[in-house]
């Protein structure tokens, strides 16, 4: 072998171990990935309790919230000071040339420049910061990141039917999806086991129907067992307001989900004329799907639907409303008279098209004022409209087929995006858990668009991660299912064709550390190799 081979088999030798070996300064680990990393400049920009966060274009909410995050990172006594004028630091601005929700960051020893497309852009820019600044102890390796999302909706969903999270436990929700970029949070405020929400008209909802006598233990293997223990909550209309503001202050959006016109015996126990026989039923005490649904063919139905959705509308300035509409048994209807009349007036053809009726009627309220409906895919059983925006959540099928109709579509299917199923094969040491399994790898692996045509992609506005609580009873065992795997969904929403199988043991090993910084729960599987 003569010298000159050797040398370049050497120089070969080197550039494979520093790309194999990386250092965190050329490439730190970020998630959800960002657009496009340059690190190569030299030196360190340190953040400091000195340290000034510069304000342009009105920017006071993203720097008050990342002054008061810098404090927690770097164990101040006071949050950073955040200033119109002052020399270096963190400047922030907005410029309408960068995309929508996307951030130009440029850090040098000097100063940190982020430069949103918008208000959530440069918080956006501030979270992928905080994560830098977390992972080196406020030394932040200068560089160049632009950044931006691939799906409009990131969304998670939360039960707390089922079982009930306080103002408290919801906001820390809260604060972990926006540290990954997510820009909803659809609130499942109501089901067959409590009703949430307080509604003025009907003060019985919440007197009556947020209270359950006892709670199912287990799996409801027979011989069942109950716990004996009531068990209840409900948040306020100024406490909904309360999270409402806060999640927007992190550039989240609430969408309310009032359960129709199945999951609704909670609200048939408060109200039993609801109900098509106007039999008292208890607030369900087990899991599952009940035949007791709302009447479809009694006019105070709607009239109850539209009061409830009136002061919804006024609590919630999200554009979309979610009315549910799964899982719906129709045996009450077909022995109703209300029903059947109903039916035969408009001219239906059963009792799946009765249901069309329902929810078509009140995707038109809504939409009367300025909302848009979401509903879960069962509403393409009934006939949908073209306006309906549909969660597919029986697999993706539903989703394709209302895409290539023409319906926006948010890909939630339950094999892999239903946050409450088990983590590992051998469930060892989880827990009680509804079933399922969905280890991390496999959601950081899923396209949610494979194989569809342009056109039904176009429909596809985003993915969503969902949280029933069947199972889940308290705040520590809700981030534990959350964590790490919302990071992975995280990457799907925002970062599609970026995801790498070669560095995201990395990433999430600096990630886990960040988690412990925040003090919250993180599930330890995929960390130990266990799927
Ligand atoms: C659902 O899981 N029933 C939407
Ligand atoms: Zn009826």
């Amino acid at each position: 072998m003569n010298m000159r081979l050797n040398i370049l088999t050497f120089a070969a030798l080197l550039v494979f171990a520093a790309s194999n070996n990386q250092s965190y300064a050329a490439n730190p680990h970020i998630i959800p990935e960002p657009g496009y990393i340059d690190m190569s400049d030299d030196g360190l920009f340190e953040l400091d309790k000195k340290t000034p966060i510069v304000v342009s274009n009105d920017l006071w909410n993203p720097a008050a919230i990342f002054a008061e995050e810098a404090m927690e990172f770097l164990d101040l006594k006071r949050p950073l000071r955040t200033t119109k004028r002052a020399k270096g630091g963190i400047r922030l601005r907005i410029d309408r040339f960068v995309p929508e929700e996307g951030y130009e960051m440029t850090i040098t020893p000097e100063e940190v420049v982020i430069i949103g497309g918008s208000e959530a852009g440069v918080f956006y820019g501030l979270q992928t910061l905080r994560q830098l600044v977390a992972a080196n102890n406020g030394k932040v390796p200068c560089g160049y990141i632009a950044d931006e999302p691939t799906f409009a909706y990131r969304g998670a969903h939360l039960d707390v039917a089922r079982h009930f999270f306080t103002v408290e436990e919801v906001k820390e929700y809260i604060d972990i999806l926006a540290a990954h970029k997510l820009n909803r949070l659809h609130w499942h405020l109501t089901d067959d086991q409590g009703w949430r929400i307080e509604i003025k008209r009907y003060p019985e909802l919440t007197e009556k129907g947020s209270m359950r006598k006892e709670t199912l233990v287990g799996h409801g293997l027979k011989p069942e067992k109950w716990d004996g223990t009531p068990y209840g909550g409900y948040y306020t209309q100024e406490q909904i307001r309360e999270v409402v503001d806060y999640a927007a202050k992190r550039y989240i959006t609430v969408i309310p989900e009032i359960e129709m016109p199945g999951h609704a015996q909670a609200a048939l126990h408060a109200l039993p004329w609801l109900g098509c026989n106007e039999q008292i039923v208890d607030v369900w005490t087990t899991w599952g799907v009940t035949p007791e649904v709302m009447c479809a063919g009694k006019e105070s139905t709607y009239t109850f639907l539209e009061n409830v959705l009136l002061e919804v509308i006024e609590l919630f300035p999200s554009e979309y409303i979610h009315i549910g509409g799964d899982e719906c048994p129709k045996e009450r209807w077909a022995e109703c008279e209300h029903c059947q009349a109903m039916i035969k007036a408009q001219e239906l053809n059963n009792t799946e098209e009765l249901q069309g009726y329902l929810v078509a009627r009140i995707e038109k309220f809504l939409n009367a004022h300025g909302k848009k409906m979401i509903g879960w895919d069962e509403i393409l059983d009934g006939g949908v409209t073209s306006t309906a925006t549909v969660m597919s959540w029986r697999g993706i099928k539903g989703g394709i087929k209302a895409a290539e109709r023409g319906n926006d579509v948010i890909m939630t299917p339950m094999t892999l995006c239903y946050l409450n199923f088990y983590q590992t094969e051998s469930r060892e040491g989880e827990g009680l858990h509804i079933g399922g399994h969905i280890p991390f790898e496999l959601i950081y692996a899923w396209d949610p668009t494979e194989g569809m045509s342009d056109e039904a992609k176009s429909h596809i506005i985003g993915v969503q991660c969902n949280m029933w609580t069947e199972y889940i009873k308290d705040a520590q065992t809700l981030q534990h299912m959350l964590l790490p795997r919302l990071a992975a969904m995280s990457e799907v929403q925002w970062a599609t064709d970026r995801r790498n199988e070669q560095t995201i043991r990395q990433k999430m090993e600096t990630m886990r550390k960040f988690y412990e910084e925040c003090g919250w729960n993180c599930s330890p599987y995929y960390f130990d190799g266990r799927k």
